[in-house]
């Protein structure tokens, strides 16, 4: 006989503490992946606060570009189970990591896909979520790992390919972008609200 929790079955797959804090949330992750996290994926708070923002009807379809192993389409999709959480990741290990951690949370209205954002239909998807996933092409230190080309030209390429992507997407689109440089950010998008020290910035296109 099962025991009555009043849970469904995702809620019961679900380890709620990992919602708790950062440090919670890293313990779904290997070490290697725990020690890359103060810097490469979104803080807890960030990515709440920003899921809040994009997931402002229920149906809308969010993307993560460069979702790494899916912080922020996890913790998206645990406070806003209305809404629908997409990652889009160039790296097979990340990409992997993001699917066991989304099996393992159980957070069905959450998706990965594994490949270069260029390679997707941006029509499927309402709302952006953008930490500066292109960054390492200008960073030479703190790289996630050495198995991928660098370069200045892909910074630019990939800047001025989500520049024209976001500019074709309508009137009320939303973007938050955390850590940018602003240099894939069309001026129809204005901002709506921004964290003090600037890092974290919401926009809604006119
Ligand atoms: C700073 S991490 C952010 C991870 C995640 N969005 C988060 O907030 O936790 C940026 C990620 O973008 C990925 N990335 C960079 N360029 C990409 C591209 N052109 N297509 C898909 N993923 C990309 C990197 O591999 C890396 O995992």
């Amino acid at each position: 006989m099962e025991l009555s929790t009043g849970f469904g079955l995702s809620e019961r797959l679900v380890k709620p503490n990992c919602f708790l804090n950062d440090g919670a949330f890293d313990w779904l992750y290997p070490e290697r992946i725990q020690r890359l996290s103060r810097r490469h994926w979104t803080p807890l708070g960030v990515a709440k606060a920003s899921a809040r923002f994009l997931a402002n009807a229920p149906g809308k379809r969010i993307l993560d570009i460069g979702s790494g192993v899916g912080k922020f389409c996890l913790v998206g999709g645990h406070y806003n189970p209305d809404a629908l959480f997409f990652g889009v990741e160039q790296r097979e290990e990340l990409y992997d990591l993001a699917m066991d951690a989304r099996n393992m949370t159980g957070k069905f209205n959450v998706d990965f896909i594994h490949g270069n954002f260029t390679h997707l239909d941006m029509d499927d998807y309402d709302n952006f979520y953008f930490y500066n996933a292109f960054f390492e092409n200008l960073d030479h230190q703190d790289r996630i790992d050495h198995k991928i080309e660098y370069s200045q030209s892909l910074y630019v390429y990939y800047c001025k390919y989500l520049f024209k992507v976001l500019d074709a997407k309508p009137s009320g689109t939303r973007l938050v972008t955390f850590h940018s440089l602003g240099d894939e950010v069309p001026p129809a998008y204005h901002l709506v609200d921004c964290s003090v020290d600037t890092l974290l910035k919401m926009y809604i296109k006119k």
